[in-house]
């Protein structure tokens, strides 16, 4: 019954929508202020309000209405508003769009490794994972408009084996990857280059800025150091991806980011049969996996890079063994070290 009258009242709402089209729903002009207010959105003139209004409402909709779904078991997920409310899928897509070029990854040397993995055919795999919880991850970041997805994926991963080799955990800094690799839009090869031939600071050494700065860069103040880095193959096999994440730690990770249902994503196992598997779009680090006691799903733990308050706490649940959706396993890697490091 009460689903019906949710049922109702949306169908009836979408009705005087379709008839008010170009007029401002005023009901939710504190809605729209209180949303401005804590994004700390800021808009050219009035005509630039009124557009970002106007897609604002409809990314509303779109929630309500896949929200309505999942209340009715058609979804495992939520949406929610959050930073990227006012933009459309294409803006949003076009923002990740700059990371595509740089997902290659192919380079794998190891000389003299400390951190070797041995992956025995027979493994037995625990059902769940989840490295938070025995120090290896530091609180999720905001990458902000300067920096890339790719750089956020790379500290993290590092921060993990960084953590597994020497005990201690430091948040390093993706600034001074932004502000000294010396190249626009660097590459993973490029990224990781840099840190073994120089060194990365902390965070609180070297800390994030809004903007693009000059290199400060200070050697005294090296707090990681890494070999080189090892791409995943099998590419696209998540059972090999789960022996790595089971056996090595947090994993980086590349995927197709661009749906409108991960612009919104809120909470609960992602499902999106658009995503794609080979066109990826956005870098991320895999810390866990489970399955999901409600509903039975399989997921993967990911965190991103948008702040705390995206997704659950800045995570995401990615569908796990449902042939490598969104490429979650496509393009992994993970950093590793010689021995006299
Ligand atoms: C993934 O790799 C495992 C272990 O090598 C293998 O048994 C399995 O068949 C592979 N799965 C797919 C879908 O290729």
């Amino acid at each position: 019954m009460k689903l019906l009258m949710v049922f109702l009242v949306a169908a009836l709402a979408s009705v005087a929508t379709a008839r008010v089209r170009r007029v401002a729903d005023t009901d939710r002009d504190g809605d729209w202020m209180a949303w401005k207010a804590k994004y700390q959105k800021v808009y050219e003139d009035a005509e630039e309000d009124t557009l970002r209004r106007g897609i604002w409402q409809e990314k509303l909709r779109t929630i309500g209405h896949h929200n309505l779904a999942h209340s009715l078991g058609e979804k495992s997920f939520t949406l929610e508003v959050n930073q990227f409310t006012d933009m459309t899928t294409e803006e949003y897509s076009s923002l990740l769009r700059s990371s595509l070029k740089r997902q290659k990854s192919t380079r794998t040397y190891a000389p003299n490794r400390c951190s070797s993995v041995a992956l025995a055919g027979n493994l037995e795999l625990p059902a769940s994972v989840d490295w938070r919880q025995d120090g290896y991850v530091t609180p999720v970041k905001n990458q902000g408009e300067i920096s890339d997805s790719i750089e956020f994926s790379v500290t993290g991963a590092l921060e993990g084996q960084w953590f597994k080799k020497s005990g201690h955990l430091i948040s390093l800094s993706e600034q001074q990857i932004t502000d000294c690799i010396g190249v626009a839009d660097p590459s993973l090869d490029q990224i990781y280059k840099y840190i073994e031939a120089k060194g990365i600071e902390s965070d609180t050494d070297y800390p994030p800025s809004e903007e693009q700065q000059s290199c400060a860069y200070n050697p005294a103040k090296r707090a990681a150091a890494v070999s080189g880095f090892d791409t995943i193959t099998p590419a696209g096999n998540e059972t090999v991806l789960q022996t790595y994440v089971a056996t090595v730690g947090p994993i980086s990770v590349y995927v197709d980011a661009s749906q409108d249902s991960f612009q919104l994503y809120s909470n609960g196992v992602y499902d999106e049969t658009k995503c794609s598997s080979a066109n990826l779009d956005h870098a991320m680090l895999v810390v866990g996996y489970g399955t999901d006691q409600q509903t039975g799903l399989d997921y993967w733990i990911v965190k991103n890079s948008w702040g705390p308050d995206w997704g659950m706490g800045g995570y995401i649940w990615m569908s796990r063994n449902k042939e490598n959706q969104c490429g979650i396993a496509t393009s992994a890697t993970y950093p590793f070290f010689t021995c006299d490091q």
